[in-house]
């Protein structure tokens, strides 16, 4: 497999959202660098595929269903990963749900919904599995986004959720470091299956406002994520770090 130096071998690393996208980027990447991964969705047919896919690569991975705002599921996944691989040494956070409307739009189950997959999902991850990650010395990835830096129309729970998960990343780090590192990732305009909702002149819009002047790639985002819950970030934690081509920092206006 491309990319394979082996950080994770021996390893095992969980992600959620795993079907498409930044997650399933991230499992690949893991797989890559030797880890056995576990793929959590609820989209199975893409999820299997996944699975399959880095399977046939080469790489360990396996798909479970798993809707992330589940504590049941949390609890059941929790004892298939100690029975079936007897550690966990990478988490990654990474499911979302967005409803794009202004708040005073927004009925109360689309508030609720968009927390409950976006952010509380990653507590529930947290507490159904801390400790073996502080068992193997492991380490925490949450995805957040750019959104938690700054205004977007029509995002205000989206936007509150991955706020509030930079918060939850510092927060779990000074609680369960030493033994568990937890960073947090803030991903830009990211060409995945979540841009297939926008139109052209809004992703024309998006590239314009980067740097870079373009869109970036799940794998360039995975890249991050692999750093992150790598030894090669052993002195980081409790960090955020902005994967956006530059978009966060460029302002067109004087
Ligand atoms: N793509 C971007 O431009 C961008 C920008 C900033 C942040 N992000 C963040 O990156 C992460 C991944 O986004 P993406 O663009 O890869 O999206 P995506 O839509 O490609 O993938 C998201 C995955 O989450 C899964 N999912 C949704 N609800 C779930 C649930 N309840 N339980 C389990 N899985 C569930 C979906 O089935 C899907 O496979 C998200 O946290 C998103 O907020 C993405």
């Amino acid at each position: 497999m491309a990319d394979t130096w082996g950080r994770f071998e021996g390893r095992v690393a969980l992600v959620t959202g795993a079907a498409g996208g930044i997650g399933a980027a991230t499992a690949r990447r893991l797989a890559a660098e030797g880890a056995a991964v576990i793929a959590v969705d609820i989209a199975d047919e893409a999820g299997e595929d996944l699975a399959w896919s880095i399977t046939r690569a080469g790489g360990r991975a396996e798909y479970r269903h798993g809707d992330v705002t589940s504590a049941a599921m949390w609890s059941e996944l929790a004892d298939h990963v100690r029975d079936r691989h007897g550690r966990l040494d990478v988490l990654h956070s990474n499911a979302y749900a967005v409803v794009v409307k202004p708040a005073h739009e927004l009925a109360e189950e689309e508030w609720d919904g968009q927390l409950a997959v976006t952010l509380k999902a990653s507590w529930l991850a947290v507490r159904a599995l801390v400790g073996d990650l502080a068992a193997s010395g492991g380490s925490l990835v949450l995805t957040s986004s750019v959104h938690a830096l700054v205004g977007l129309p029509g995002h205000p729970a989206y936007a509150a959720a991955k706020g509030a998960l930079c918060a939850l990343g510092r927060q779990l780090a000074v609680e369960y470091g030493p033994q568990v590192r937890v960073n947090t990732v803030l991903p830009g305009p990211i060409l995945t299956p979540a841009w297939d909702r926008v139109d052209a002149a809004a992703r024309a819009d998006s590239i314009a406002g980067t740097v870079a002047k373009r869109f970036g790639t799940p794998e360039e985002v995975a890249a991050a994520v692999a750093f992150l819950a790598s030894a090669d970030a052993s002195y980081i934690t409790g960090a955020t770090l902005v994967v956006d081509g530059g978009w966060s920092v460029l302002k067109d206006s004087a």
